[in-house]
This record gives structure tokens, sequence and C-alpha cells, in this order.
């Protein structure tokens, strides 16, 4: 069924923090969502199964700040990965952020993260720098992290 692309609220940490639990080693804690989702210029848009009891199978977050807005976080289902999902719901976070002033994206990505680096690819994100052994999680060797940029013009 085809998901439905909606603004989040907090009333959707818990949900999201079940998904990022999914997809992350390192997941944030529904606080800490929380606290993202309460910041000023926050944006969460997230990606429902539709139906009577939806369920998230998607999110994209961050927060504007002035004319630049960052991407702090994205995910997808495993089980609807690779289906279009993230790009139509990074092109539905970034209408929002060019709503609310930003005229430029930025985001940071793991340089060994091959379908994130695609999809951002696909949109037309450019590198704009590089962070060396920027990602240290627990024991496993440091990864570099790419700093991606894209104009939000019409
Ligand atoms: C990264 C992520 C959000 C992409 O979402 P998605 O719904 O799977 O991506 P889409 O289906 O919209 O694909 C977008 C583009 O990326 C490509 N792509 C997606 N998954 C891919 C994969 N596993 N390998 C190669 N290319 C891939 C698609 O082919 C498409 O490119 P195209 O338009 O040129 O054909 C998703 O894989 C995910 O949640 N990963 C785990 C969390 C994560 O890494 N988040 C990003 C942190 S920076």
């Amino acid at each position: 069924m085809k998901p439905v692309i909606r603004s989040g609220s907090p009333a959707d940490a818990e949900a999201v923090a079940r998904l990022q639990g999914q997809l992350f080693p390192d997941p944030w804690s529904v606080a800490d969502v929380t606290a993202q989702i309460s910041l000023p210029n926050a944006i969460l848009e997230v990606a429902t199964s539709a139906g009577s009891a939806p369920d998230l199978c998607g999110y994209a977050l961050g927060q504007v700040a002035v004319d630049e807005v960052e991407l702090r976080s994205i995910g997808i289902l495993p089980q609807v990965q690779n289906q279009g999902l993230g790009r139509a719901l990074l092109i539905a976070w970034e209408i929002r952020a060019k709503s609310l002033g930003a005229n430029r994206v930025v985001l940071e990505v793991a340089a060994n993260n091959m379908p994130a680096r695609a999809l951002y690819n696909a949109r037309g994100y450019l590198k704009v720098g590089h962070r060396l052994g920027y990602y240290r999680t627990g024991r496993t060797t440091a990864i570099d992290a790419l700093v991606l940029a894209r104009a939000l013009v019409d």
C-alpha cells in the first residue's frame, strides 16, 4: 500500500526512536528525538502506511537556522527501502524547509553508506567537506563523514 507523507510532531517521537533502533547502531532515545522535534524551526516529515492503524515507515528530521537547513537524520523501514520512499520523503522535507526560509541544505553522511549516498546524489547533493574518522561507534574502525550540500531552488 502506498505510504502517506505528512508533517510530524512530538507525538511521533516514540515511533521515530523505534525506527532508528532498527536502522542505526547508536539510535537516539525517545527523549533525544523529542528534544530534536521540539527545537525552534525543527522539521519532521514522516511516512506512514495507509490504513486505520498506520505504522511509521520513514522519517526525515532536521532544523532550519536562518536561511540554511540541516538534515540531521533520515530513515526508511528496511522492508520498504529502495522503493522510492526515501526520495519522496526527502523532497517533502526540502519543500517544508524552503517554506520556512531555507535556501540551502547541509548534511553529513558516512562515506561507506552507499544507499544514502545514492539518494543524496540522485537529489543533486554535492560534497562540500570531508571529516576524517568522524564516526566512531564502539570498537569499529572510524568512518569518514562527507559533508554534502544542495541549494533549494524553485
Ligand atoms: C538511505 C535511505 C534513507 C534511502 O531511502 P530509500 O527509500 O531506500 O531510497 P529510494 O528508494 O528513495 O532511492 C533513492 C535513490 O537511491 C538509490 N538507492 C537506494 N537504495 C540503494 C541501495 N541499497 N543501493 C544502491 N542505490 C540505492 C536508488 O536507486 C535511488 O536512485 P535513483 O533515483 O538514481 O534510482 C534508506 O536506505 C535508509 O533508511 N537507510 C538506513 C538509514 C540511513 O542510512 N540513513 C541515512 C543516514 S545519512
